[in-house]
């Protein structure tokens, strides 16, 4: 819906009910809308609310009064929002400096007092976390002393099977020897980058892209080279290949699918297109595909090495989106420079927790994991329609959003010289924290956008606190 009703008085309210109503297809087009009177008694209301709320919806476009007949719901009442334009970001190796708005911001995200639409982090409750624990007690209980050791820094070789496992499902041969288990998937980007990069080298990557990533990039002393990127097809392949063509690029780190802030999902052909510009290049690419389990539709994305097995192709990925933030298990799996890959995580971290890696393995091998991510999919798909029908009622008309397949976060874009940081201030005095836009990029751009996280149950406090964004930003609009 492309209408913005605040909901301080009475009126509001009950336009927010109605288009509650439509939005969820109860009313549709060309249905009469209840009679003034019988809403009034209904809610217990005078006539003069009703009329206010049903002139507010009027001026909305979403109810159309007939003469002499009453209000009907127009045509128009519900339509998809536009999808934000694709990125053009300026063609340049950008030195990155994000932490100090980074930390600032994930200090506010992960502090309960505040409504959670800032962290990327599925809520507890939706987390298979008990089931794990258990496997964890399990091990603990059965082979404590035998895994207080320094573990084998390749990771445990059951868990590296049961990843493998997984991996031919998708058609995907990843040897478990191939397979390095990572403190999770930032420690497996950073080995990733630390074999393909030098500090001062460049690193191209999508725009907008997770801060979290920059970050690493910034501690490296590596620059991005941002690409064009559609929220739906990914980087513009045409746009790499003449980048790539103009500078020395180190390596090149994409999502493999649902890139985080976007949720793209780039095809098969267009995957092979772009390992083969790279190859073309001699760039290898990293790709990180922690969101590629969280998938609505039937079928799982394959990452970028399952599609071009003979491309020099680093994955990283970790179960931390799906199942387990806390237990840090990531990892990464190359088809070459294996030798340095080793010692690379060795110097970084000697080697990982070895009683959760035990546990995951039993938990992978019990057949959990399948039934869990079937629930947190819908979860998930469920979570982000609602909230993005709650930003199409409450956001200012021009404000386009992705429809993502998969993952849990949503993009907003405002018109043109709106800030978002502006917005992000107030909102955080009302204790609603998100994402403001500027920290998806090394290059200063996407003020006037926003990430939502749809990953925490749904509640009522949610819902409001995304409608009262929606009414500030129409506040600075005006
Ligand atoms: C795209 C992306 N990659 C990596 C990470 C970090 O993964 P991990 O917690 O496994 O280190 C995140 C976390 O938000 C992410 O969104």
């Amino acid at each position: 819906m492309d209408s913005r009703v605040p909901a301080s008085h009475l009126y509001q309210a009950l336009a927010q009910q109605m288009l509650a109503l439509v939005d969820g297809g109860v009313l549709r087009a060309g249905m009469r809308a209840p009679s003034v009177r019988a809403l009034a008694l209904q809610h217990k209301v005078s006539l003069s609310t009703v009329l206010q709320a049903y002139r507010l919806l009027e001026d909305r476009g979403v109810l159309e009064a007939r003469p002499k007949s009453g209000f009907y719901i127009a045509a128009q009442a519900h339509h998809e929002r536009a999808l934000p334009s694709a990125s053009k970001p300026p063609l340049r190796a950008t030195p990155v400096s994000v932490s100090n708005p980074v930390f600032s911001v994930l200090a506010y995200a992960t502090d309960p007092s505040y409504a959670p639409l800032g962290c990327a982090v599925p809520s507890a409750a939706l987390l298979a976390a008990d089931r794990l624990d258990r496997h964890l007690a399990r091990c603990a209980r059965v082979h404590g002393r035998l895994y207080n050791v320094y573990a084998d820094p390749h990771g445990d070789a059951e868990l590296r099977g049961q990843i493998s496992e997984r991996a031919l499902r998708l058609g995907h041969a990843v040897p478990p020897d191939s397979i390095l288990v990572t403190n999770g998937c930032t420690e497996a980007l950073n080995v990733a980058l630390s074999v393909t990069t030098r500090p001062g080298d460049t690193v191209a990557i999508e725009s907008p892209t997770y801060f979290g990533l920059l970050q690493v990039l910034e501690a490296r002393g590596l620059r991005a080279l941002e690409l064009p990127t559609d929220p739906v097809r990914g980087v513009d392949v045409a746009a790499l290949d003449k980048a790539l063509a103009a500078r020395r690029v180190a390596a090149c780190l994409l999502a493999s699918s649902f890139n985080n802030p976007l949720g793209t999902r780039t095809d098969d052909a267009t995957k092979a297109e772009i390992a083969a510009v790279l190859t073309r290049h001699g760039v290898p690419l990293i790709e990180d595909d922690i969101y590629g389990d969280i998938s609505f539709g039937d079928d799982r994305p394959r990452p970028f090495s399952a599609i071009s097995p003979t491309a020099d192709i680093i994955l990283c990925s970790s179960f931390s989106k799906t199942i387990a933030p806390g237990y840090r298990i990531g990892w990464l799996a190359a088809n070459r420079r294996h030798d340095q890959i080793l010692a690379a995580k060795f110097a970084l971290s000697l080697s990982g927790a070895a009683l959760p890696q035990k546990a995951m393995a039993d938990f992978l091998k019990s057949g959990g994991y399948d039934a869990h991510l079937r629930r947190i999919r819908k979860a998930f798909a469920d979570n982000i329609d609602r909230m993005r029908r709650v930003v199409d009622r409450s956001f200012p008309q021009a404000t386009r959003m992705t429809a993502p397949a998969g993952g849990f976060v949503l993009w907003l874009e405002m018109p043109d010289g709106f800030d978002t940081d502006a917005l992000y201030a107030r909102a955080i005095r009302e204790r609603i924290c998100f994402v403001p836009g500027s920290l998806f990029t090394a290059t200063g751009q996407y003020r006037n956008c926003l990430r939502l996280s749809c990953s925490h149950d749904w509640s009522a406090r949610l819902e409001r606190s995304v409608e009262r964004l929606g009414e500030m930003a129409g506040e600075m609009l005006q």
